[in-house]
């Protein structure tokens, strides 16, 4: 029952990304425009929910089996009543060789302003803040509910004040939207210690009528960071880091960018994903999930829970990215990235 549980392609399992509600109350263009969600937005009852026991349980069993990152996503995690709780129970676990695990979490920074000191204080370690742009009228058109750039500002400026290091923001970029504001994030992040890494606009879920003419590849984008700031690559944090980084300018500033259309990073992908309902994801592209929540509330033991998740992983064999930009025949259907946390 011990050690660790490798794919069919040889990848460990060592990151989890728990998507803790699907609710969200943004509803960017590029994940759950409103003409489609607004008509049958129907969350699910709560008991339906796999509550923080259950949570904390299976990535109890996970990290005995070599997870070593939990991200927390959403929908919108932060609108999941009392996440601080959850924080503070995942945050005890320890790694087989005694480590803490890294707990982080990827939010639209809305409430963030309010909630830092408690996402510290529960024990949280690191934070990423999605903001797509600075120009008010950019990002409220992206958020497409009018919500102000300056207040997701003001929760990095509270994460930052609450002792978060090196806060990351993610930028989705999107042809003809928001490539002008390449330049000015990084300006203004300059010096502070935050991130910015810049995301290739995805063909997640099928709601948002992604077309390939709406990327802006990585090269494009390090072409227009370096008519403005010297750029010098940086080598990877980690095997399954999803981010390539650059510095620019003069000091130790950074940047990533994350290319999973024009140079995908299957090879290394080590990430599992859970379904606000209990089922897990092979992929971020995949077209179903294996339903444990069934195993638990039918009074499985964690061995057997162990056994189940450890079968599910070993017989994976997903590289959805590769498969795109080989031209190869895609699964049809896919998850939505708003359910899945992306
Ligand atoms: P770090 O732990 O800081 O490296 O964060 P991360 O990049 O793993 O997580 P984050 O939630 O910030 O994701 C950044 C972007 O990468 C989002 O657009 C995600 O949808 C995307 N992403 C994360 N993991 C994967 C993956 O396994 N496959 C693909 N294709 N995209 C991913
Ligand atoms: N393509 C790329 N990134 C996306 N995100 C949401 N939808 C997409 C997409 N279609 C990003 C969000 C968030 C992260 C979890 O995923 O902006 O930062
Ligand atoms: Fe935007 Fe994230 Fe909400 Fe999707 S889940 S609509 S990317 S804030
Ligand atoms: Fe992993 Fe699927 Fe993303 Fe490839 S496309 S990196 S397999 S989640």
């Amino acid at each position: 029952k011990d050690g660790y549980w490798i794919d069919m392609l040889g990848r460990p399992l060592t990151d989890i990304r728990i998507s803790v509600t699907d609710h969200c109350n943004f509803r960017c263009r590029y994940c759950k425009p409103k003409e489609i969600w607004d008509k049958f937005d129907a969350y699910l009852p709560h008991e339906e929910l796999l509550n923080f026991e259950e949570l904390y349980r299976i990535s109890r069993i996970a990290v005995e089996h070599g997870v070593r990152k939990i991200r927390l996503t959403g929908g919108e995690p932060l609108l999941r009543k009392h996440i601080e709780d959850l924080i503070a129970k995942l945050a005890t676990l320890r790694t087989p060789d005694g480590k803490k695990v890294d707990i982080a979490m990827t939010t639209n920074g809305s409430i963030l302003a309010k909630k830092a000191q408690g996402l510290k204080d529960a024990g949280l370690d690191r934070l990423t803040v999605s903001l797509d742009a600075l120009d008010e009228k950019i990002f409220q058109e992206f958020n497409d509910v009018g919500f102000p750039a300056a207040k997701v500002l003001e929760g990095i400026h509270a994460a930052r004040e609450a002792g978060f290091e090196h806060v990351k923001v993610n930028t989705v970029v999107k042809r003809g939207i928001n490539e002008n504001q390449i330049v000015p994030l990084l300006e203004h992040f300059a010096g502070t210690g935050v991130i910015v890494r810049f995301i290739e606009y995805m063909d997640a879920g099928t709601s948002n009528g992604w077309r390939m003419n709406d990327v802006v590849p990585t090269s494009e984008v390090i072409r227009i960071v370096s008519e403005r700031f010297k750029v010098t690559p940086l080598t990877p944090n980690y095997q399954s880091e999803t981010a390539q980084r650059w510095r620019y300018g003069e000091g130790d500033d950074e940047f990533g960018c994350i290319s999973s259309v024009t140079r995908p990073f299957c090879r290394n992908c080590s990430r599992a994903r859970l379904s606000i309902e209990g089922a897990v994801y092979l992929c971020l592209f995949a077209d179903r999930g294996f339903d444990i929540r069934t195993m638990l509330r039918g009074g499985a033991s964690d061995e057997e829970i162990a056994e189940a998740l450890g079968r599910i992983w070993t017989n994976r064999s997903n590289h959805y990215s590769e498969l795109r930009m080989n031209g190869m025949p895609l699964p049809v259907k896919k998850v939505e990235m708003s359910y899945i946390g992306g």
